[in-house]
């Protein structure tokens, strides 16, 4: 087990995801490349066809699809979903790209240790009906001047806990929402990242 300077074990994750993963592949690769210090320790989808299921076998990370309908009742979903983070001693649940509201049950067992990465800077667009393309939409309509992504901690509430991290782009007076899902994305994978490497940096100091 790579131990660094501060002697801690690299800081255990768990990421759920519902779609193609690409911020799980940013956390992917920069704990390759030694730029992260952390361990994906089991990736969980509620889509069995998400690629970002896809991306973790292929680093040899365990990779879980489990789903309230899969589960056949809420209840089972809550169990085998705690059982998993638990099994997997999770420090830090990441939500990348999850189109799920995680169960207060859940969120309530991670307390201060689950976090979110949304493509906005919340606490605008945030909330039920503002996820992927829709998110970039009412942001163009808006003719705001700048967006970003947000990485905070989950509560009860989409898109509602307090933030962690967050970093803006500009939006261009042309742009497309497509075009701004883009540049918003690209932000999100250095953001995401640095977000937990944050975290990790404070359980070191024993502040979490
Ligand atoms: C990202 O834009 C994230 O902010 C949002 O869903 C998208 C997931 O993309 N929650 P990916 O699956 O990580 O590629």
């Amino acid at each position: 087990m790579k131990h660094t300077a501060h002697n801690l074990p690299p800081l255990r994750l768990a990421v759920l995801a519902s779609g193609s993963g690409s911020n799980l592949q940013a956390i992917l690769d920069r704990i390759a490349t030694g730029d992260l210090d952390a361990k994906v320790s089991v990736v969980i989808s509620n889509n069995s066809d998400s690629f970002a299921l896809e991306r973790a076998r292929k680093a040899g990370v365990r990779a879980v699809h489990w789903s309230e309908k899969k589960a056949s009742s809420r209840e089972l979903f809550i169990r085998g979903l705690l059982d998993i983070l638990r099994e997997e001693q999770a420090e830090l649940v990441v939500l990348a790209g999850y189109m799920k509201l995680v169960p207060p049950e859940v969120v309530r067992a991670f307390p201060g240790r689950m976090i979110n990465i949304h493509p906005a800077l919340l606490p605008k667009y945030g909330g039920p009906g503002y996820y992927g393309m829709r998110v970039h939409e009412a942001v163009v309509a808006a003719k705001d001047k700048e967006s970003g992504a947000t990485v905070h901690f989950v509560d009860a509430v989409y898109d509602h806990g307090e933030i962690l991290m967050q970093r803006r782009v500009p939006v261009l007076p042309d742009d497309t929402a497509e075009r701004l899902r883009e540049r918003v994305l690209a932000v999100e994978h250095e953001l995401l990242p640095a977000a937990i490497a944050k975290f990790a940096e404070e359980r070191r100091r024993g502040s979490t």
